[in-house]
């Protein structure tokens, strides 16, 4: 049995576990949580320190390191494994600056002529304040460097544009992340994850995810990491995903390549589809969370061995079909979740959920002992439903999600029930 070592804390990396071990995988996560280790080992470690990670997958055997986050991977994480000859599904640190510098995506899109919003660089307040001004707030401003959800503000009139830019450039909020931002055009429209597993050169596409950004109901409150996802997307898509492939991630891995940091694991386009064609919001380096909670009931296909093909030999050989299912993930939050989560709440009702047909729990914010666990996180669990239908995955998704409690649990109801705009 080949061993893998899944690096991240949460309900996406649960599922990437998951789908492995059902797969075959003998299957670690470092560090996971309490939920998870419910059902599969769990080893602690600093995930962005990269000489640890290298030590525990020589220690377990690691014939694969699935590198789940961002951090570690910015951090160098998949370098060090690569150089210590560790088989490492996830980009270089160089490669994932196309998602820790939002200006260098940016900057790559252009030479690529990949569709995108409009855009300008600052450091200087009253030169971005200016601009502001000239587009009368209607305006998006996001931080350069990664800020953990909380660098982008979508303004729809100059206070909030002010605001964001003045704490950002002068107050320095976001700390070294903000100390550049970007000054883009807002677009209207419906947004759709993209998402493909890469080798430097090919990539196989995975099924195109929605997910819900906003806390509450009607796509209202406050940007989250994510409160739910559904694939395949609840209304139809007018292109088909390999004509989006060839607009956002063909042009950009042939970029990566040129600027001499090739891509290997996935790359993930942010779209929105405006009514003048699809336009790339923003790329990760990294899979969606939470919609590879989705994409995990949803690829056909060795995942594991495609991850490590892509991490090794190639692509070359290895297919990922599409199953012709629904699948739609309810994420239960703390509450005051995202400004103040409130955390150390006893959580009950897994044993209940987890025994449900054609639903399934993936734990994110659990701590404590596996058997009685307590909150420890914003996002705490996704309750996670497959079906032939849209509603019926969605009925099983909420049948799962209402047998756990906690004290201020804080879900959306409309998950999977129409755009996200
Ligand atoms: P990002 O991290 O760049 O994807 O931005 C976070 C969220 O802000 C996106 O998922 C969109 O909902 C929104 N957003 C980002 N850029 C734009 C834009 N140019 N126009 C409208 N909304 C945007
Ligand atoms: N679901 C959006 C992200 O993973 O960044």
């Amino acid at each position: 049995m080949k061993t893998a070592l899944v690096i991240g804390a949460g309900a996406r990396e649960h599922a990437i576990a998951r789908r492995l071990a059902g797969e075959g995988w003998a299957v670690t996560c470092a560090p996971g949580n309490a939920g998870i280790a419910r059902s599969l080992p769990c080893r602690p470690v600093d995930a962005t320190d990269g000489a640890a990670v290298v030590k525990l997958a020589r220690e377990i055997g690691a014939a694969l390191v699935v590198v789940g986050p961002e951090a570690p991977l910015v951090a160098g994480v998949a370098d060090a494994l690569c150089a210590a000859g560790v088989p490492a599904f996830g980009p270089s640190a160089a490669a994932a600056r196309v998602e820790a510098s939002k200006i260098f995506a940016k900057e790559l899109m252009d030479e690529a002529r990949i569709p995108t919003a409009s855009w300008r660089a600052f450091d200087r307040p009253e030169e971005a304040l200016a601009h502001a001004r000239a587009l009368h707030g209607r305006v998006v401003v996001k931080a350069d460097g990664l800020a953990a959800g909380k660098g982008v503000t979508v303004s729809q009139e100059l206070a909030s544009a002010e605001e964001a830019i003045v704490a950002a450039l002068v107050r320095h909020d976001l700390g070294e992340a903000g100390r550049r931002i970007l000054l883009e055009e807002l677009l209207p429209g419906r947004e759709l994850s993209l998402m493909a597993v890469c080798d430097r050169t090919t990539y196989r596409l995975l099924p195109l995810a929605q997910d819900y950004k906003r806390a509450h109901d009607g796509d209202r409150g406050p940007n989250t990491g994510g409160m739910g996802a559904v694939s395949p997307p609840p209304e139809t898509v007018p292109y088909a995903a390999e004509q989006l492939a060839e607009l956002a991630i063909a042009p950009m891995l042939a970029a990566l390549a040129r600027r001499g940091s090739p891509f290997r694991g996935v790359l993930y386009a942010g779209l929105m589809l405006t009514s003048d064609g699809p336009r790339v919001l923003e790329y990760n380096c990294r899979l969606g969370d939470p919609e590879t909670q989705l994409l995990v009931e949803r690829v056909e296909g060795e995942l594991g061995e495609a991850f490590l093909a892509a991490a090794t030999a190639g692509l070359l050989g290895i297919t990922l079909r599409e199953r012709e299912l629904w699948a739609v993930g309810v994420v239960s939050a703390a509450e005051g979740y995202p400004q103040r989560p409130r955390l150390g709440d006893p959580v009950s009702g897994l044993d209940e959920a987890e025994a449900l047909p054609g639903a399934h729990l993936l734990y994110a914010g659990l701590a404590g002992d596996p058997r009685r666990p307590v909150t420890a996180g914003g996002r705490v669990l996704n309750a996670v439903g497959v079906g032939a239908s849209l509603a019926e995955a969605r009925e099983r998704a909420y049948r799962a999600s209402d047998l756990v409690s906690f004290r201020g649990r804080q879900l959306r109801r409309d998950i999977g029930g129409g755009g996200n705009r």
